[in-house]
């Protein structure tokens, strides 16, 4: 989002728009939570998030909402306008059998790296809540893209990687920030990128956008600790 709601970006497209579209059709799906998984403002300006929670508004999802921080998010404002929203500085949720975490992996720049303390607190509540499924959310891509957007990295991933690999009630990461839909899966936890609400980047040597449109991914978590994912493109 930028302070100017007339502001376009790549390819001509006018995030406020493609948001609110996107929203519009969330509002439809009748969601538990609904995650942002941040960058959320594209020029650092506290009025770019007010117009963000004003469109969640209007659609009455701001009950619902959940964000976290990302590069673009490294400002004081983030905090002040979408601070109650943000999963990464705050306990986890519950919802039925299944907890959400998320992680602040902020650091410098595009840059991303998370600290110690905060990736320890998530094993131990993961730990200690062995009997339900787990799901944690970051801003950066744990994995590489092998694309130009493996410049914009997650400095300590390998670290992260290695503590959650004993994690057996994690299931699923799920993350923003490469712009892109994909799914991997690594010693049994499945690795979910999501869409963006506006542009989308290609995953080539060479920075690119792709002509995909704005979109979003539905997660369904039942109770029996299965899941499944369903991505939408909204034109
Ligand atoms: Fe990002």
């Amino acid at each position: 989002m930028f302070a100017d709601r007339q502001k376009l970006g790549y390819k001509q497209i006018n995030p406020a728009i493609s948001l609110q579209n996107v929203v519009e059709e969330i509002a439809d799906i009748d969601a538990e939570l609904i995650i942002a998984s941040g960058d959320i403002s594209g020029d650092h300006s506290r009025l770019s998030y007010l117009h963000f929670i004003e469109i969640l508004k209007h659609y009455d999802l701001v009950d619902n909402l959940i964000t976290l921080p990302g590069n673009h998010d490294l400002n004081p404002y983030f905090g002040e306008v979408l601070g109650r929203f943000d999963l990464a500085n705050s306990p986890p949720r519950q919802l039925g059998n299944w907890m959400i975490h998320g992680l602040d992996t902020r650091f410098q720049g595009t840059k991303g790296r998370h600290d110690q303390q905060s990736l320890q607190r998530i094993v131990q509540n993961i730990r200690r809540a062995r009997k339900l499924g787990h799901v944690l959310i970051s801003h950066h891509h744990p994995i590489d893209t092998n694309s130009w957007m493996d410049k914009h990295e997650w400095l300590n991933r390998e670290q992260f990687l290695s503590q959650i690999s004993s994690l057996e009630s994690l299931q699923l990461v799920i993350y923003g920030h490469i712009h892109t839909d994909s799914t991997r899966i690594i010693d049994n936890v499945k690795f979910e990128s999501c869409p963006s609400t506006c542009w989308q980047w290609a995953m080539t040597e060479e920075f690119g956008v792709t002509k995909d449109p704005p979109g979003y991914k539905v997660f369904e978590l039942f109770d029996d600790l299965s899941f499944q994912s369903t991505t939408f493109r909204v034109t």
